[in-house]
Order: structure tokens, then sequence, then C-alpha cells
């Protein structure tokens, strides 16, 4: 499939977006070794998150649907999932491997795990040299880094672990793990990734300590089933976001949003860059802050995006990008080499797709350098099945002459089912 999309003149209005795909993983997951029922609304149905529930309904959970975008789980505590009879099969969803195999490492019961070919690629050595450090037996390709992977869950300890990565799916795995090990697990890490496993946890009734970028917990909690509210996704706004700001005249509102502040790096840099926003009707919802946001455009100009600011907006650097081929002068990212292995290689992806609307991009070891300031120019783009790097370029074929063509844009149901509906408000954008 392919979208076809056309230079916009302004983007005015009020949305919203779908519920935030982080969030709606841990409820499934917490869901099922909580005691009890969990409703969960506003769950964002994309395919990464049903991947998650394919999984556990494997396990023995079951899973309904009373309307769209609301789910109810029936719990069966810690101890109450059951071998899979096959193979679980993540998709494309990083996050369900990585935190399913945090869980798989405390049950008494073998498992295989495995994805799509960009899953098969991504690194989770990461994940599985801590959770045999704990006691699990986990095989796999690739000297057991890479999956296919095999895991043989038993009786767990609790580790003090110095995570090498900012990465939220590491510690969680680590701390879903530590739920099974008798006593305390510490997980510290080099910045703060986002914290909804926390949250989460906390809300649900685990023990959990948390200080600067250190996480305590206890295990063998008493998880208690609780309904729950999915913010609307801050990655899926971020789209919107950038191309509003980059476009003076622009008045755009994002409603009920997440707002965690592990999470709104993205703000922060537009506001850098020079837009216009403010927060609003703020809220907190099963430990989650979330808010309106509205942003203004203007004319944007180039900034320096390193360090702590990373991990608070990892998944949003493609569409930064494109806001940064839109604005004055230069914007260096840096320390974000984690880029490489997400879906698709990110720092390459979108140097070449915006390279082909006409921008300056320089591909660095651990991030990029945009010259800003050139006329974007419709032009044939590829999404190379990375739901973010196929939306950005479609909010790149907003702010191009012309119109733009996508290839390949089947991955964003990924995340963001509707998107084309949303973005259709103010452009014109076809399948075609
Ligand atoms: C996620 C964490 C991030 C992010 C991913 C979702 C999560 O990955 O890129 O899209 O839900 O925990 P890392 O934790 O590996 O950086």
């Amino acid at each position: 499939m392919k979208l076809q999309v056309t230079q916009a003149k302004e983007i005015t209005g009020e949305i919203s977006v779908p519920g935030d795909k982080s969030i709606s993983h841990r409820a499934v997951m917490l869901g099922a070794l909580a005691e009890g029922t969990t409703e969960v609304t506003n769950f964002l149905m994309g395919a990464d998150c049903l991947s998650s529930i394919d999984c556990f309904r494997k396990m023995g959970i079951e899973f309904s649907r009373p309307d769209n975008n609301i789910i109810i789980i029936q719990g069966k505590g810690l101890d109450g999932l059951s071998e899979p009879e096959d193979i679980l099969d993540v998709g494309n969803s990083g996050t369900t491997i990585r935190l399913m195999m945090g869980i798989l490492a405390g049950q008494s019961f073998f498992a295989t795990v495995t994805g799509d070919s960009s899953i098969r690629r991504r690194p989770m050595g990461r994940v599985a040299g801590p959770l045999r450090d704990m006691g699990a037996h986990i095989d796999g390709r690739q000297n057991g880094s890479t999956a296919p992977l095999a895991v043989r869950g038993g009786t767990l300890r609790p580790i003090e672990f110095n995570s090498p990565v900012a990465s939220a799916q590491v510690k969680s795995a680590v701390m879903l793990a530590g739920l099974y090990a008798a006593g305390e697990t510490l997980i510290r890490e080099p910045h703060r990734s986002r914290d909804h496993t926390e949250k989460m946890l906390a809300y649900l009734g685990a023990e959990i300590e948390v200080s600067d970028n250190v996480v305590k917990i206890k295990g063998r909690p008493n998880l208690v089933g609780k309904p729950v509210e999915v913010p609307g996704d801050i990655s899926s706004a971020a789209f919107f976001l950038v191309a509003a700001a980059a476009m003076p005249g622009s008045r755009l509102t994002v409603k009920r949003v997440g707002i965690n502040p592990t999470r709104t790096g993205i703000i922060d840099v537009l506001r850098n860059m020079g837009a216009k926003i403010t927060i609003h009707n703020e809220d907190v919802v099963n430990g989650e802050p979330v808010g309106d946001i509205t942003v203004l455009g203007s004319e944007l100009k180039g900034t320096v995006i390193e360090g702590s600011l990373i991990p608070r907006l990892i998944d949003e650097i493609p569409v930064i990008t494109v806001a940064a081929a839109a604005a004055s002068g230069e914007t260096v990212i840096r320390d974000a080499a984690e880029l490489k292995v997400k879906e698709s290689n990110r720092i390459s992806t979108m140097a070449v797709e915006l390279g082909k609307l006409g921008a300056r991009v320089t591909e660095l070891q651990d991030g990029m350098i945009i010259r800003g300031g050139c006329t974007l120019k419709g032009a044939v783009c590829q999404s190379h099945d990375d739901h973010r790097v196929a939306m950005s370029v479609a909010v790149a074929g907003l702010l191009a002459r012309g119109e733009t063509v996508i290839n390949n844009v089947e991955c964003i149901r990924i995340s963001f089912p509707g998107f084309a509906e949303t973005l259709a408000g103010f452009a014109k954008c076809t399948y075609v």
C-alpha cells in the first residue's frame, strides 16, 4: 500500500490520538499477572499491542473486547500463566518480546519466542544477559542473543544490575523478573528511561522505590487488577505537533495526551526550536499525568539534542529530523546510537528518505547533523517497514512542495491506526 500526501497550508484544529503504546503493552502484561479483572480504556488497538494480547492468550489469559478501544483482562496472579503449546510470535514488537522475556524468566515452564525479520535482527542479549544472571536458562541464535529464543524459567534470585543502556525495555524485563525473585532487585541506568512499568506496578500494588536513575523492587508482591485509562500517545501526537510547529499560522490542540516527564523531550525540543507550546486540562490517571497540548506554528531554528534528553524522545527523533530540515540553521543529534537498533536503522533510513525530499543530512556514528533552511520538494519515498519512518516522511510531505508518495505504509498500523484519516483533516492524503 502507498500513501500520497500533498503540501498543507496550515495545521489548525483539535485532534486526539490513539492510546499510548508503551502503557497499553504494560496493561496487558501486568493485568495478566494481577489477581482479578483489569478493564483498560483507550487501549491502543495497534498491531504491536495485539501481539502482546496474542502471546498472553497462548499462556492461558482471557481477554474480551466489549467496545472498540476497551479490553477486559481476567488476571490469574503471578503464578497463573500456563505453558504455551506453540511459539510465541511478537510480530514487530520489541516491547512485547523484551518485557515478556522478563516474565518468562520467572515461570516454571518452557517457551520459545520469535518475531518478524526486524525483530530477529534486533539485540536481545541485553535482556537475556541479566535474566541469566537471575537464574533463567535462555538460548537462541547468535549465542543466545537474537530471536528465536528459547526460555526455560525457574527460581530466580534478585540481582543488582547496572544497565549499560538507558532502555526502558531492558529495565522493565529485569523488574518483571524481579517480581519472581525472593528479595529486592535493583536496577541502575545511565540516564532515566520511561517509567511506565514502575508507575503501573505501584498502581497495582507492588513495592517499588525509585530515586534518580535507580529502581528497587521487592519480589512476590500481591498485584490486584484495577481499571486503567491509557493516555493518548505523545509519540503519535508528535507527528502532528511537529507539523503544526513548523508551519507558521498553525494552531493545533491534541487532547488528553500522556505528559509523563520521561516522555516529553519532544515538547522541550520544539520549545528550544522556537515553537510556542502550552499544556492545559492537566490530570493524573493511574499514576500517569495527562493534558491537552496546544502548539502554535512559527519559524523554527536549529538546536542540539544529546545526553539525558535522548531517552526522553528516542521514538520522536525521526519526526524531529523533519522539524530540523524545515528550520533555519543546523540541528545536531548525538548520543543516539540506539536509533540504529530500532525497527529500522533510523539514522540511515531517515537520512536517505529526507535526502530524497531535498534535505541535507549527514549521518554520524551516534546521530546526525541536519542543515535546515532548504525547500523540501515532494518525492517517492520508502517506509523501510518502519512505522515511525513512514509517518515522519508523511509529515515531511505536508511541508514539501507538490506530492510525496510513501511506499509500503502497512506498517503504520503498528502504532497509529487512523493516522492517514487524521492527516486527511489537514491536507490531501490518499492511499494509492
Ligand atoms: C519502549 C521503550 C523504548 C522505545 C520503544 C518502547 C517501551 O525502547 O523505543 O518504542 O515501551 O518500553 P528502549 O527501551 O529499548 O529504548
